[in-house]
């Protein structure tokens, strides 16, 4: 890749806890890990926009005349987004780009390598023509790339994390008024790892956006009684009302769920802090659990490999992401991994005739140019 001029990175993410509350206004407590996206980039002195990409023989082509939404743009509908939502914000760009993206984040995995996309592009956009935008913005205009020109009514936190992750830190984001803090990660004697189911993750839009309505059908009941902007500004011990209230035990289920995690997200804070490790790992195994009965966002092969974690000495470990397949979060004893790693896998292959990969990560920055 020498033959590039500007070369700009992109972190992957993991959620540690705070799971499907975003779009509900609750908080969430990402960071990113050591997996990246690369976009390699040349200026060029016509208008045309050409994406390439390792992972993907089609070359992408356009022009900043034709940036509006059309299927034909492939792999590339982010990059062309990001385009899109620049010139109708009244940002100016007036010369054509080659973007070549090399990427070792796993494409469909859950680790947000659409939103590294989102906001590599909108970063090497904003240095390259002096644009003036913080990562703040970069998260928010990335978010509408996703809800406006994708149609995908996902939340803050991926464009978030990615934009403002630092160094052995996650973040605590309040999604509704996106303000945030950052809580150190120093685990002494315990350490993340990442699973990947290796199932392909299937109508995974439709049904993120399925959950998003149900909650927000949810909220226009529960509206009717309690004086709420959003589902996470509910306390649990709201919750028997609840039930009565929406008459619905699907409904109820999702709402169950969002507000007991969001409440875990505190907890979970105040376990880290403390160097807590069974709480956070109790904190950890109920989220999963709420995700696989209330939310229904697991299925079996991501409760296959928390469960197998848990077999090869895991203490907690939970989906991580939207969930429908993609992966998991273990918090493992420092110094086993070889040892869990081989025992879960195993054990992962006897429940499911797949093999599992199982990942060491380190807490990273988010975008910058390198
Ligand atoms: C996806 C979305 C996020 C968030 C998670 C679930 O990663 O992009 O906004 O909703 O799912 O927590």
């Amino acid at each position: 890749m020498t033959n590039y001029e500007y070369k700009f990175r992109a972190p992957a993410r993991i959620n540690l806890i705070g799971e499907h509350i975003d779009y509900n206004g609750g908080y969430v407590l990402p960071c990113c890990i050591n997996m990246y996206l690369d976009a390699y980039v040349n200026l060029r002195i016509d208008n045309k926009l050409i994406f390439k990409s390792i992972s993907f023989n089609n070359v992408i082509e356009t022009n900043l005349d034709n940036i509006n939404y059309d299927k034909k743009f492939d792999w590339a509908i982010y990059s062309v987004g990001v385009f899109y939502i620049l010139k109708k914000l009244g940002y100016k760009i007036n010369k054509g780009l080659e973007i070549n993206y090399v990427s070792n984040i796993p494409a469909g995995s859950g680790l947000s390598s659409s939103a590294a996309i989102l906001d590599v592009t909108f970063l090497l956009l904003n240095k390259l023509f002096n644009l003036g935008i913080s990562n703040k913005d970069i998260a928010l205009y990335s978010k509408m790339v996703e809800n406006e020109y994708c149609n995908l009514k996902s939340g803050i936190m991926d464009e978030a994390i990615i934009a403002l992750g630092k160094k052995n830190q996650c973040l605590l984001l309040n999604c509704s008024k996106f303000e945030y803090e950052y809580v150190d990660i120093n685990l002494l004697d315990y350490e993340f790892v990442v699973l990947k189911t290796n199932k392909p993750r299937k109508l995974i839009e439709s049904k993120y956006n399925e959950r998003v309505e149900e909650c927000n059908k949810a909220l226009d009941i529960i509206k009717t009684k309690y004086d709420v902007k959003n589902l996470c500004m509910l306390k649990s011990e709201n919750l028997s009302d609840i039930k009565e209230l929406l008459n619905d035990e699907l409904l109820f289920k999702r709402v169950n769920h969002v507000v007991k995690e969001n409440e875990r997200v505190f907890e979970f804070v105040k376990a880290l802090k403390n160097n807590d490790y069974k709480l956070i790992a109790k904190l950890l195994n109920e989220s999963q659990e709420s995700l696989k009965n209330d939310y229904e966002t697991t299925g079996y092969h991501l409760d296959s490999i928390c469960d197998s974690a848990i077999y090869a000495g895991a203490i907690g470990a939970r989906s991580t992401g939207a969930g429908f397949g993609g992966c998991a979060i273990a918090l493992i004893k420092k110094n086993t991994f070889n040892d869990f790693s081989i025992k879960l896998k195993e054990k992962y292959y006897k429940l499911t005739q797949i093999y599992a990969d199982v990942y060491r990560v380190e807490i990273t920055d988010g975008i910058k140019e390198i």
